[in-house]
Order: structure tokens, then sequence, then C-alpha cells
């Protein structure tokens, strides 16, 4: 890789990422059921009806697996507490559920790790989406107890917390793009969710600062957006796009307003005297996750529903999920929102990856693409920490290869490969690469 540790200044973080539903194995110690158990089941909605049942099985291996960390030299370890193993109703715990994590953050600790905690990553317990999940208010409520529960237990020992991760993915890609559950495509549903997860947040938020917590955040997703054209109608697709992807979540939290592009169509649908809640949600934080994965190049397409956008092709190398490799955009994302949202409030990359069709050859696993992948997004985070951008860390998504979502365990993302059948893991040439990178 094209960097060392001694380019990034003292005390920069280098990490990995997971999340509870996607590694850990959710028939084992008393998970409650999820909207993810339920979605995967449905016909159509995730390659081969696939879930999140046994996983990568970290629930009973998260020994090694946090091994694999220490060994490759890492300092920090970003993972997720699931709602539904911590109350597997939503609202009543599950004393198993809060010990797996009592055992998992001191096994972080005894290998010198530093434990990034997100408290939401999806999975969301059924008992709360049969009442509407994210269109009802109440989940924000049931959140924050959820919050103090996990808290009460875990929170003496965690580097930092994140209330939510990637709340667009929650509210837009899941009620309406239809892609992850609950799989609707209903604006209704839509606006209900995207101000509800951001009530959520402050709430959440609120509870940890009832406590004491420090180092408290969000993590959200950014994607770089580019008209297709130089056509007005284009200008607008982009416009409209980077408001409700990029602008809605950072806008609340910064400026406690949503941004009048995405209010447009939203503006309707929305829950009755929202405005009331800007003031919580626009607490401060005390850092930002940063997820980048890709670029859109997008355009007008008037035939379809408001915001009338429709994706095109971008020019770049594609990976495995079809997504245009870009790293300029994180560089620019990342001085972005120092320059319009943040200021000098500490940055985390807190995810970037990237999928490929890897494969063992001989017991091991070559992955160039990879590996110059994470070597050019590192290099785009050095350059923003060269002008001014206040990053402090940077997570890869993800340690292993898991449970892609709606791509079920066909998208391998891991630095270390895992082989579904008897899942072993093995350590692919991008984590060894990285591991002599950071050691430098
Ligand atoms: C973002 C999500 O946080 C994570 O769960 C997902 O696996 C990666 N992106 C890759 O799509």
């Amino acid at each position: 890789m094209d960097f060392k540790r001694s380019d990034f200044p003292e005390g920069f973080l280098f990490g990995a990422a997971t999340a509870a539903y996607q590694i850990e194995g959710h028939k084992f110690g008393g998970a409650g059921p999820t909207h993810w158990d339920t979605f995967a089941a449905g016909p159509g909605n995730v390659i081969r009806a696939e879930d999140g049942a046994v996983a990568c099985d970290h629930y009973h291996r998260f020994a090694e697996d946090l091994d694999l960390l220490k060994d490759g030299g890492l300092d920090a370890y970003r993972f997720s507490t699931s709602w539904a193993r911590v109350m597997p109703d939503g609202r009543h715990i599950n004393p198993e559920g809060l010990d797996f994590y009592d055992r998992l953050v001191d096994a972080i600790l005894d290998r010198g790790l530093k434990p990034f905690q997100t408290l939401y990553h999806w999975e969301l317990p059924s008992a709360l989406a049969d009442k509407g999940g994210w269109m009802n208010r109440d989940t924000c409520g049931y959140f924050g107890d959820f919050t103090d529960a996990i808290t009460d237990r875990i929170g003496d020992r965690v580097a930092a917390i994140s209330t939510i991760n990637e709340p667009w993915c929650i509210a837009y890609l899941s009620h309406f793009l239809g892609h992850h559950a609950p799989g609707l495509k209903d604006i209704r549903a839509t606006s209900r969710a995207m101000h509800h997860i951001m009530l959520a947040h402050g709430i959440g938020l609120s509870r940890l600062r009832d406590k004491g917590m420090k180092n408290c955040g969000i993590v959200l997703n950014f994607d770089h957006t580019d008209p297709a054209d130089e056509s007005p109608a284009a200008a607008l697709a982009a416009r409209r796009t980077d408001a409700i992807f990029n602008r809605w979540f950072i806008e609340a939290i910064t400026k406690g307003t949503y941004p009048e592009e995405a209010l447009e169509g939203f503006g309707p649908h929305m829950p009755e005297a929202w405005q009331d809640d800007m003031a919580l949600i626009n607490q401060p934080i005390d850092y930002l996750g940063v997820n980048y994965y890709t670029r859109h190049t997008v355009k007008t397409d008037a035939s379809t529903v408001w915001p009338h956008v429709h994706g095109e092709e971008g020019p770049g190398e594609k990976t495995q999920m079809g997504w245009e490799i870009y790293p300029d955009g994180l560089y620019g994302f990342l001085t972005r929102l120092s320059r319009d949202y943040v200021g000098d409030l500490p940055l985390y990359v807190t995810e970037n990856g990237m999928a490929w069709d890897d494969k063992v050859e001989n017991g091991s696993i070559y992955d160039p693409v990879r590996l110059k992948f994470i070597s050019d997004h590192v290099l785009a985070a050095k350059r923003a920490i060269a002008d001014g951008a206040n990053v402090k860390g940077f997570f890869y998504w993800s340690l292993l290869d898991n449970y892609e979502w709606a791509f079920g365990y066909e998208k391998r993302f891991g630095m270390v490969h895992v082989d579904f059948d008897t899942l072993k893991r093995t350590p692919k040439a991008s984590y060894q690469a990285l591991k002599t990178a950071i050691a430098r």
C-alpha cells in the first residue's frame, strides 16, 4: 500500500468494522426475531432468501475474530450491539444478550483494541416492526430505553458510541426504494422514517448525555453525486439526490433544518409537528462517523415518481456490487463536511470498503483490487487532513466476509475470507498489506 502509519498524525486510529446481524448468528443466545428475518423469508427480497441466523457464527467465535484484529496490528474495532439480542421483543431485557456484549467488550479491551460501539445497525425487533417500525414515533422512545439498557452494562468501557448507522439506508433505501427491510415503496412511510430515525438519534443522544457518556456521535453515509451531463435537468437531479442522501441528516444535526430540495417531496407527508423535534435532533455531537463507498451519476427521468432521478453508470472501475470506485469522493466529503458543517469536529471514516468475488487458491486469497482500493482511499483521507479536515481514524468495512443484507452471502467485503460452509477464516492479501502499512 502507498501509505504508512507515520504519514498520519499521532493517535490516528486504523480499524475494521462489522455489525451484529451481519456476523453474530442471530439464532444463538436468545436473540429475538427481527424485521430482517421476515424480509429475508419473503419472496424475491434477498438472494436465496438467506438470513443472519448463523452468519459468521461470531457469537461463538469472537475470540478468534478479535485475534485477527490484534494480529493485523489494528487499533480499534467498530461493532454493533443488537437491539433484538439485548431486548428480544424490543422492550424487555435478555440477560444472555447483555452478558454477551459484556464479554465481547472485555475481550476487545484485553487485546488492546478501542471499542467503537454502534447502537442501531438495522436489526429492528419484529415486535416493534409489527407496530409500524420506524413509521411509528413510539419506536424512538423504545430506542432510548434500549440505549439505557446497553449503556448501563458496557458504557463504562467503550471508547466511542454511535447512535444510528446510516439513517439514509434505514429510511430511504428501506421505505422508498424497497431494497431493505421492511421493503416498502411509499413516500408517506419514507417521510416518517426519515424524521423518526433522526428523532431516535436525538433521544438516544440525550439518554447518553444523561449518563455522562463522552465520545458520542452518529454514522452517516455519503455518496458523491455528479450530474450525468451538462443539462439543467441533470443538475436538478444531482441537487435532489445530494439533498436526500447527503444533506438531510447532517443538516438536521448541525443546523436543525431539513433541506428544501428534499422537503418539496417529503413535506406533505411528514409527521405532525415534526418541527418541534428539531431542537432535540440539533444537539452537539462529539464526532461524526463517515461511511463512504462510491459515486452516483444521475439525470432526471420525468416518467418516474418524485424525485424523478435516474442513475447512470459512471466511467470508473466497478466492484462486485457494481459500485464505481471513486476515492476522490472521500476526499471531497471529508473536506466539505469540515468546511460546510462541522468545522474542527473529529471525523472518523467509520466504513470504506469493497466487495469482490474473491477465490481461495492454494489456501490463500489474492485481492489486488481491494488492496489498491484501500490504499487509494486512505490516501484520500490523508489529503483531506493536509487540507484541514480533522480526520482521526479509518475503519475498513469489513473485517470479515459477512451477510450483505439483500445480497446474502454472495458479496465479499472482508479483509478476511469466510468459508460459509466450514466457517473457516482466511486473511486475504489486503489484510497482510494493511498490516504491513500500519506497522511502518
Ligand atoms: C454500509 C452498511 O453499514 C453495512 O452494513 C454494509 O454491509 C456496507 N455498507 C456494504 O454495503
